[in-house]
């Protein structure tokens, strides 16, 4: 339900005075700042559309009888790009041959592995170069990242980003679109390479860093939950959030925490967007998947599958426990609350007054199979593993995967993320942004 929080009058739009239904949800998303994008006033000057955050208490939106006569037909309208494509915004054209792009050579057969994974946590690791407190952590989704990555890519929270410079530097030089846009793009692309995820929406219009983001914005793995959760608040992401953002997890793993072992899954399914990560996380660990003794890794209950310390903690803590159980077996819940805060994430520290929507341009995810639908106990292990830390819901009572007991493969690494550039800055050509 959503109400608008600024008016539309002093966007140059009539005076608010009567009340509709907003006709098109798909322009709506569903998080705690949803956006609203307004098309441009055919009288304006306004080349892009306004994006207006709105509050969520009303399922209705006070328009003028003006506005609505022109804003619902225009939200249909749709202009055709020179290469033949359809969207809803003409500044949303200059994505297609980006997104033609990656798709052939960047994603290049990948489905949902190593190069997809790659490029949603570089994601994370630029956006939340930023703070709500102190304006000298950065501004946020800019690009920082790999602008300045001979700063940030010596931080020992940014261990492994390097192979996003591999993957991405050399297509982020052949468009002309912003750094922090292309970070954000790809990211928001690799996930429609992953069953289970819902169709993610995608705001265009970020601008770059001209500064880096100082170390220590990045929460590390050795760290315990009440720092992570208040480098996250700090940054505008709340518990929930964090929790939610946290479902990437399922697709993903580890290179470099294991020194001896690269492509250490975090769960079984690494490939599939689904809610078996926050049920193996709850199990008691029993091993580890290679060498012990590393900082940041605990022990996981599934051979080939690395566990997070800080994942571990934070589906233990009272803070969160509760908000990690709920995942269990609610893929519809995993699925939107991670569509929700993942939209927050990509815009944080930037203008979305300024943004505009070009959610139609991205792909559609493939389906969820229905045999990954529901959680299910890893074969041998029942109820009896978990680890309990809810204190007001019970772990829901799961069946048992049929078979012997997993050993789960390593992600086969993409050759793409393997460049010139190493985890040390060897080889990185930063000059590329000069
Ligand atoms: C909040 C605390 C978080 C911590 C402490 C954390 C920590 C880590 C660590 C240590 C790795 C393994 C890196 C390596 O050794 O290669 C990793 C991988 C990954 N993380 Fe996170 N992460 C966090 C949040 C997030 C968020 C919010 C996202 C995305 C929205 C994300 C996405 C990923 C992905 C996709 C990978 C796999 C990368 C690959 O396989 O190349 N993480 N994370």
């Amino acid at each position: 339900m959503y109400t608008i929080i600024q008016s539309f009058g002093s966007l140059g739009y009539p005076e608010s005075k009567s009340t509709i239904v907003l006709g098109n949800p798909t322009q709506v998303y569903a998080s705690p700042h949803p956006v609203l994008c307004l098309p441009p006033l055919p009288s304006s000057p306004r080349s892009t559309p306004c994006c207006l955050q709105l509050s969520s208490s009303l399922r209705v939106l006070r328009l003028s009888t003006a506005v609505r006569s022109f804003f619902l037909p225009a939200l249909q309208r749709r202009v055709t790009c020179a290469a033949g494509q359809q969207t809803a915004n003409a500044a949303c054209c200059a994505l297609f041959p980006v997104l033609e792009d990656i798709q052939t050579n960047m994603f290049a057969g990948d489905t949902c592995s190593d190069a997809s994974h790659t490029a949603l946590r570089v994601a994370f690791h630029d956006a939340i170069g930023f703070s709500t407190t102190q304006k000298s952590f950065g501004t946020g989704a800019d690009g920082s990242i790999f602008l300045f990555g001979e700063t940030e890519l010596g931080f020992d929270a940014n261990l492994g980003i390097a192979d996003a410079f591999n993957l991405e530097v050399p297509f982020i030089k052949k468009h002309n679109i912003s750094v922090a846009d292309f970070i954000q793009f790809a990211a928001t692309v690799s996930l429609t390479k992953c069953p289970g995820i819902l169709q993610p929406p995608f705001m265009f219009g970020r601008v770059d860093a001209t500064a880096p983001a100082p170390d220590g914005t990045v929460p590390e793995p050795f760290q315990n939950v009440d720092v992570i959760l208040a480098r996250m608040a700090d940054a505008g992401l709340t518990a929930a959030d964090t929790v939610a953002l946290l479902a990437s997890h399922s697709i993903a793993g580890a290179d470099d925490v294991d020194p001896t072992l690269s492509g250490l899954p975090f769960d079984s399914t690494p490939s599939i967007f689904d809610t078996q990560f926050f049920v193996e996380t709850q199990l008691r660990g029993t091993l580890f998947p290679g060498s012990s003794g590393n900082q940041g890794e605990v022990m996981s209950a599934i051979a080939g599958e690395i566990r997070l310390q800080s994942d571990h903690l934070l589906a233990r803590d009272t803070a969160t426990n509760c908000l990690w159980q709920a995942n269990v077996n609610n893929q519809a819940h995993m699925a939107s609350s991670f569509q929700a805060a993942f939209l927050k994430m990509g815009l944080l520290g930037q203008d979305v007054s300024k943004m505009v929507d070009c959610s139609d341009v991205i792909p559609t995810p493939p389906p969820l199979a229905a045999a990954n639908a529901q959680s299910v106990f890893p074969p041998g292990l029942t109820h009896a593993d978990v680890e309990q830390a809810c204190a007001t819901t019970m772990f829901p009572n799961l069946a048992t995967a049929p078979g012997a007991a997993l050993t789960v493969p390593q992600i086969v690494q993409s050759p793409l993320t393997d460049g010139d550039c190493d985890d040390d800055g060897e080889g990185c050509d930063f000059s590329s942004f000069a």
